[in-house]
């Protein structure tokens, strides 16, 4: 019980209680919320892109994947890293970012440290999983995995709840938990020994999300930026993504389940959608910028967010252990997006989805391992065609077969066409994987 209670950050106690209980509003839509400005990648200068591969050769980039989610909607009983979702080999995500950074350090010669965010729940088996596979041929002291934070769940009335007599009801307190777990965990101090600069964060449901991007990282240097993210065109109204917007000149990112229907269906004059420029979740981080919000340990929070779940607890009358079966509980978690209405200079640059997002949310359906397995072969397929092989179709868009480019082999397309690769048949319905 003491170990729980040293995990809960004490000062700011009494005002969780209050928000949980509703005594305090937690989010409000700003009345003057406008669409975010978007820099399209293509418009990224040579000498940009140049200048994201000086800082990832000189060794001042590091990548961040926070991979301390649960994975419920998944179904799939582990860390979410582990699950194997390559459509030829069935490389797991972890595999998948590993080579790509494995890649980066060949192709830029450099170190580039990898740190992984865990949650108590998860970080000894994602620990285990490096250990088992060699850490995917990556330096082992250059993967480092820290835990994130805890919060307690409260009930309606802003008490907190018991998962057992002598435990409290604990659960990860958000991505956003990150930025301080990262200060508190000796990460940032360990990053500025190695004289790192930026760090490059993604999420661990994107297995297109290309780690190390240096026409992203040039951009966000060359902007002087603190914080930068990732945008695309959303695919419909209401897609289940956070949407870039501006308040009071700061960029802000409203989640799809804040964002009213009347904003999410505004159209321009032209007929185009008005806030159309989704959070994929890609972000670089200054590490100057994270010490300097992180600087007062104790006062430091991004606002929390809460959700009605269902928890166990123990009836403090009966003492017995109750299985809700409706909600019964307030989480309370924060989000890393919250920090860019605290960032200077911050630009959203937008890229393609076909390149870069599709994650693996659910079983089926709509960003399932089904829609992401499709688009990563597709996209291999386009690389290969770019390459000069001839790839059977389906129909348009529809390559005949399954395709798998390994990132050892190319981080983009242009890695493919520069490998000048003697080209060989492929016949419908094979499958392809080239290493
Ligand atoms: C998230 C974003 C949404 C974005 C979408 C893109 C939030 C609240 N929303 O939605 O704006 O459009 O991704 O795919 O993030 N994680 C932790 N610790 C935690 C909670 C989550 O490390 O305590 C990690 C997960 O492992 C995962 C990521 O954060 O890598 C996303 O978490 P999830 O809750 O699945 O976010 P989404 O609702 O999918």
């Amino acid at each position: 019980m003491l170990a729980d209670l040293a995990q809960i950050n004490g000062a700011q106690l009494p005002r969780l209680a209050r928000l949980a209980a509703g005594h305090d509003a937690a989010h409000t839509i700003p009345q003057d919320l406008e669409p975010s400005p978007v820099f399209p990648r293509a418009a990224v200068s040579k000498d940009i892109v140049e200048r994201g591969r000086r800082l990832i050769s000189g060794g001042k980039v590091a990548a961040f994947t926070v991979a301390g989610g649960q994975g419920t909607r998944l179904g799939y009983d582990g860390p979410k890293g582990c699950f194997r979702i390559s459509p030829v080999r069935g490389k797991p995500l972890f595999q998948l970012f590993a080579e790509s950074i494995l890649a980066t350090r060949r192709k830029f010669n450099a170190d580039v440290p990898w740190y992984i965010m865990t949650s108590p729940a998860n970080d000894a088996a994602t620990r285990a999983f490096f250990d088992a596979n060699g850490c995917f041929g990556l330096p082992r002291e250059d993967v480092l995995f820290f835990q994130q934070g805890v919060m307690p769940a409260f009930d309606a009335a802003g008490k907190i709840l018991l998962d057992q007599p002598h435990r409290v009801a604990l659960s990860p307190d958000g991505h956003g938990g990150s930025l301080l777990a990262l200060a508190t965990t000796g990460m940032l101090a360990d990053m500025a020994r190695r004289g790192i600069v930026h760090i490059s964060y993604f999420q661990v449901d994107n297995p297109l999300v290309y780690c190390v991007d240096p026409v992203f990282i040039g951009l966000h240097d060359a902007r002087g930026s603190d914080m930068s993210s990732k945008t695309l065109p959303k695919a419909d109204d209401l897609e289940r993504v956070g949407n870039f917007a501006m308040t009071g000149g700061r960029v802000v990112v409203i989640e799809y389940s804040d964002l009213p229907e009347h904003l999410a269906r505004a159209r321009n004059p032209d007929g185009s959608r008005r806030f159309n420029a989704a959070n994929i979740a890609i972000h670089v981080l200054s590490r100057a910028f994270v010490e300097r919000l992180t600087a007062d340990r104790a006062s430091f929070a991004l606002p929390w967010h809460m959700a009605n779940k269902k928890v166990p607890f123990v009836d403090p009358d009966t003492r017995r252990r109750v299985e809700p079966e409706k909600p019964n509980a307030v989480k309370l978690e924060s989000f890393v997006f919250d920090a860019l209405p605290l960032a200077e200079n911050p630009v959203v640059m937008e890229t393609s989805r076909d390149e870069e997002f599709s994650p693996v949310k659910n079983a089926t359906g709509v960003d399932s391992v089904e829609s992401a397995r499709r688009d990563m072969s597709h996209r291999a397929a386009r690389w290969l065609s770019a390459a000069g092989f001839s790839i059977p179709m389906k129909a348009a868009e529809d390559p005949d077969g399954l395709f798998e480019v390994s990132p050892l082999v190319a981080l983009e397309a242009e890695d493919l066409i520069a490998r000048r690769m003697t080209v060989f048949p492929i016949a419908r319905g094979e499958s392809v994987y080239l290493e």
